[in-house]
């Protein structure tokens, strides 16, 4: 250990309230250079809050920031970037049609390069590029980009600018495994370089084998501070949650019923090509369609959900032949409804109220000659956040002020309000923490008790296996492995996603 006096950087006593909501209590926090840490805990223990703290998009109520030594506040996240803290979002802000290069160095734009030529662009790009052992492709534009070099093109942005520290929130939510691994190996080669990085995280895998220690958020405090090699998964988790949690719970697989959803011989062009996709959901059952990404789950998905281009085959919902969805309203009609993967763009209006956000499906129902009802407009809403337990002030309060976890409650409760007989679920728990995942499942366990087909897309196996009464697996387009309740088990779920053999 070195001494308390080589922090990077440490905050004191910082307190952080939203109106009557006191989402961060007197968080001691120190990093030394060189050091990662894991930042976990359950949705809405105050992670992000935290993190935008510490590089200047948030100010605390109260508190101390120190920056090598040196008390620090900041009014911006400029000001964050100047003494070399810098964030990295979830959600990146980049300008799509620019080249990665014009994006390194947009902020240098035209100062610094005056007009120069694009060659002289790309060269300096190149240079950082190489200086920082980053390879991006500094000729192409951003929105060809794939989201995992995005975020290495934000990283070597952040080091151009002499960051010291990396402050990143979820990075891997949306990444695939191989994506994950090659950005935490950069950033462990950074580490050893001596930048200190902090990342929020709420895949346990992840924490342990790429984090020195583990630092726990419950309820707008840093309940634990630790190394992942001597502390037990069991033990973090408990941390995390405050109280013991059962793990992965079995599975009482009732009698199915008919079958309500068919899919018949999907075939498509596109990466990958569908290749005679067929499978049906019955009543009260829960089917997992797993693989890795890429592997044409996603576009079964965008089938149900009515946005997919050109496939061809059979559908039928209900016994009842349906040509495929043409347009969401197509697939809504037939009662199929659909949850999808990414919530902040298509699924939920962060900016309006839960009662606006639950009720958009139904608004008709809900009204009378023109004239919203209200009344049931809000029953609905208080329905849902006491069914699903929705945590928030009142059904007023706006949707992006609410943790991912309960934004992804009240997605949820939007697309079950027309009370659909199938319901399709895209990746409905990413970015989820463990206690939110487990009340989400549990959740859609009750959904298929009382009747409702349930159809889980995911790419997650540890999801996938434990949700299912039956579980089917793709790889390059087709279906390669259908494991019944009994039979579940991840490892050849993986096996059979990846083509590792028997
Ligand atoms: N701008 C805001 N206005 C009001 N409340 C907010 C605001 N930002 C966050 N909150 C509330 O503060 C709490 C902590 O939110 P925060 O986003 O820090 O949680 P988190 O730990 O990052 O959760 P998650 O894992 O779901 O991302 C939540 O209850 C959230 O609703
Ligand atoms: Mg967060």
């Amino acid at each position: 250990m070195l001494p308390a006096l080589s922090a990077l950087i440490e905050t004191r006593d910082v307190s952080k309230s939203f109106g009557n909501s006191q989402v961060l209590n007197a968080v001691d926090f120190s990093l030394e250079a060189g050091q990662s840490v894991a930042v976990v805990g359950e949705n809405g223990a105050g992670k992000s809050t935290f993190a935008k703290i510490i590089t200047g998009v948030l100010s605390p109520d109260a508190g101390e920031l120190i920056f090598e030594n040196e008390p620090v506040s900041f009014g911006s996240p400029r000001d964050a970037i100047k003494v070399g803290v810098a964030l990295i979002p979830q959600e990146l802000a980049y300008v799509p049609q620019l080249t990665v290069a014009e994006n390194l160095l947009v902020n240098r734009l035209p100062s610094t390069f005056g007009f120069t030529s694009p060659s002289h662009l790309f060269k300096e790009a190149e240079r950082l590029s190489k200086e920082f052992e980053l390879e991006v492709p500094v000729r192409r534009p951003m929105s060809e980009l794939s989201l995992a070099d995005r975020q290495i093109v934000e990283i070597l942005k952040a080091l151009s600018r002499d960051s010291r520290l990396i402050v990143l929130d979820e990075p891997t939510a949306s990444l695939t495994e191989a994506e994950s691994n090659h950005l935490y190996e950069i950033l462990g080669r950074l580490g050893e370089r001596g930048l200190g990085i902090v990342a929020i995280s709420h895949r346990m895998d992840e924490v342990y084998k790429f984090f020195g220690r583990a630092d726990v958020f419950r309820n707008g405090e840093r309940v634990f501070s630790g190394s992942p090699d001597q502390t037990p998964r069991a033990e973090l988790i408990r941390h995390m949650l405050g109280r013991e949690k059962e793990e992965l719970e079995d599975i009482e697989t009732a009698p199915r019923g008919a079958s309500v959803l068919r899919v018949e011989a999907w075939r498509s062009e596109g990466i990958p090509e569908l290749r005679d996709v067929s499978f049906e959901v019955a009543e009260g059952e829960v089917v997992s369609l797993f693989g890795v990404r890429g592997c044409g789950a996603d576009t079964v998905a965008d089938g149900l959900a009515g946005r997919g281009r050109r496939i061809e085959g059979g559908l039928e919902v209900s016994g009842k032949a349906e040509g495929i969805f043409r347009n969401p309203r197509a697939a809504r009609r037939a009662k199929v409804g659909f949850v999808p993967a990414e919530r902040k763009r298509d699924g939920l209006v962060l900016g309006q109220s839960i009662e606006a956000n639950v009720s958009f499906l139904v608004i008709d129902s809900l009204s009378v000659a023109g004239f919203v009802r209200g009344r049931a407009r809000r029953r609905l809403a208080e329905d849902a956040i006491r069914d699903f337990d929705i945590r928030a002030r009142n059904v007023s309060q706006a949707v992006g002020t609410l943790s991912g976890g309960n934004q992804q409650k009240v997605l949820l409760a939007s697309r079950l309000a027309p009370d659909p007989t199938v319901l399709v679920l895209h990746e409905p728990t990413r970015g989820g923490d463990i206690g939110a995942r487990i009340e989400i499942h549990r959740l859609l366990r009750k959904l298929a008790a009382a009747g409702k087909a349930l159809l889980v897309i995911t790419t997650d196996v540890e999801e996938a296996v434990a949700i299912a009464d039956r579980l089917l697996i793709m790889r390059d387009g087709r279906l390669v492995d259908e494991m019944a309740a009994g039979e579940r088990s991840q490892a050849r779920a993986l096996r059979s996603a990846v083509g590792g053999g028997a």
